[in-house]
């Protein structure tokens, strides 16, 4: 099994982290089965809405969201980190998942409610399905994580995790 840990958190070793780090443990997967792509350490322009993307899928922004996408087609399981900001996930998740354009423009398009064995046929993009989770801190309530949540399951779905879970944990701020 491929891990890739998409870390979407705005500083390490905080409540998203510590949370990531008891999945992963759960998981029992040791460090060398999975990879952790730091979205703040990265550089991921926003998309321009340029639209060189409709005819075909390549984006013709050239820079690390095509690291993501590779690593995203060879995982066999997703991890999404993120903590709640002002309602919705953090801004490196909102920015690289402005990029998955050129993924709604290339397989989606035509097919936005793609079952198992559509997405088999028409996604040559992203490979295999896979498996995936969303994990998001909130300081606030657990009424908290509604956006980031719908974020989180579009960023996963158009990585090809069919039905993400959700790990959540709340009030931390308190
Ligand atoms: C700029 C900013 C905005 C935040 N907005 C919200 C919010 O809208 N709702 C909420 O429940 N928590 C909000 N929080 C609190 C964080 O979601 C919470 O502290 C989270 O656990 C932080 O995760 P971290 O320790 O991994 O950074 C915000 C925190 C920051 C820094």
């Amino acid at each position: 099994m491929n891990y890739l840990i998409i870390d979407g958190l705005i500083r390490p070793n905080g409540n998203t982290e510590r949370l990531m780090q008891e999945h992963i443990s759960t998981l029992g997967v040791s460090s060398s089965f999975h990879t952790r792509f730091v979205l703040r350490s990265s550089y991921i322009a926003h998309c321009n809405g340029c639209n060189a993307c409709s005819g075909d899928k390549n984006c013709i922004i050239d820079d690390d969201f095509n690291k993501l996408l590779n690593l995203a087609k060879n995982a066999d399981y997703i991890i999404l980190a993120t903590p709640v900001i002002f309602g919705g996930t953090s801004a490196y998740v909102q920015n690289a998942l402005s990029r998955f354009q050129c993924l709604f423009n290339g397989d989606y398009k035509k097919l936005p409610f793609l079952t198992n064995s559509d997405y088999n046929k028409h996604s040559k993009t992203l490979g295999k399905l896979k498996a995936g989770i969303a994990i998001i801190t909130a300081g606030g309530s657990s009424g908290s994580f509604e956006s980031a949540e719908k974020t989180c399951n579009i960023f996963l779905k158009m990585l090809g995790v069919i039905r993400p879970e959700r790990l959540t944990d709340y009030n931390t701020d308190k």
